[in-house]
């Protein structure tokens, strides 16, 4: 996990715009937003399942990338005021706040863009032409009205941020809904990217899914648990926010020791998974564990 993480950090730097390039305002705040640290999940996700498909994570980091650019983008539209209203990410002022808001609306739209070019170029040469044809699809799905978008509006409805338009049913259902959406999509996505890398043909592709698709909501229940019960200094962003802002989530609902519980039950499962794809102590089944038991 460490050695994928390292080759993230090493290409992301050269992925992105230079400062000094034209626009550099623009360019300067998407290197804030992308390079002030951050776990890297998603592409380190992508690059392990490459690697339990068959394939070469090295041949792949750059596309790997994109994930990150576009995740970042979500981010940085997320804490707009509009929205969650957040001054820290990733233990640094959200780049409304280190730059302004209409460029920080404008870094989204460019990480997002720019990502999307990422997986549309990488990796290099014609063998790999129809990998990122199916690559760029299935992340742009993952991540529009349908999916990663479709979550956030259903968040902001749940919220009363917004008018919604469709009688709310069974809140449990509703909340399952938008963790699946807004945090899920990406997640599977990015692992099942990996496996497409990988060459792996879709009806080999099952268990990957399943894998991403029960991390995803892992993933945000712990976010929700760790909004209620970690520091800003841990976080690296500021905790509290979602009791404050009176939002639908695992902890307002069922209170922590539920959720507690359920992140206990899914932790089992994921590791299930994992070991079916890739045999005991793999490093799917480790970044599980670290993605359960996290405090950042
Ligand atoms: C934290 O990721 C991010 C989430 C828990 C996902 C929340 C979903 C959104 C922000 C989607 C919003 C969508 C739009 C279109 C505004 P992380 O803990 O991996 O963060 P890190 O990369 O900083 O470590
Ligand atoms: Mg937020």
């Amino acid at each position: 996990m460490d050695l994928e993480r390292q080759a993230v950090e090493r290409v992301l730097p050269r992925l992105l715009p230079a400062e000094d390039q034209w626009p550099s305002r623009l360019h300067r705040a998407m290197r804030h937003a992308v390079l002030g640290g951050g776990k890297r999940i998603r592409p380190i996700l992508a690059c392990l399942a490459n690697r339990a498909a068959g394939g070469d994570p090295e041949a792949i980091t750059e596309a790997a990338c994109g994930l990150e650019m576009i995740h970042t983008y979500s981010l940085v539209h997320d804490d707009l005021p509009t929205l969650d209203d957040d001054v820290l990410r990733r233990g640094r002022p959200t780049v409304h706040v280190a730059f302004d808001e209409p460029t920080a609306i404008l870094v989204g739209d460019a990480l997002l863009t720019e990502g999307l070019l990422v997986l549309a170029s990488y990796p290099v040469g014609p063998q790999w032409a129809a990998a990122r044809a199916e690559a760029v699809a299935l992340v742009a799905e993952a991540i529009g009205s349908r999916g990663m978008v479709g979550g956030q509006m259903e968040d902001l409805e749940a919220t009363g941020q917004v008018a919604g338009d469709r009688v709310p049913g069974d809140p449990g259902v509703r909340l399952d809904l938008i963790h699946r959406h807004k945090t899920g999509c990406l997640l599977r996505a990015s692992v099942e990217a990996g496996a497409v890398w990988a060459g792996l043909p879709v009806d080999q592709r099952m268990g990957f899914v399943r894998y991403g698709e029960c991390l995803g909501l892992a993933f945000q229940i712990a976010d929700d648990v760790l909004d209620s019960t970690a520091t800003a200094a841990e976080l690296g962003k500021s905790p509290g926010k979602d009791a404050e802002a009176d939002k639908l989530t695992w902890v307002t609902l069922y209170g922590l020791k539920e959720a507690q519980k359920r992140l206990d039950e899914l932790e089992t499962e994921i590791v299930e998974l994992a070991i079916n794809i890739e045999g005991p102590d793999g490093a799917l089944a480790a970044l599980a564990r670290t993605v359960v038991r996290r405090r950042s």
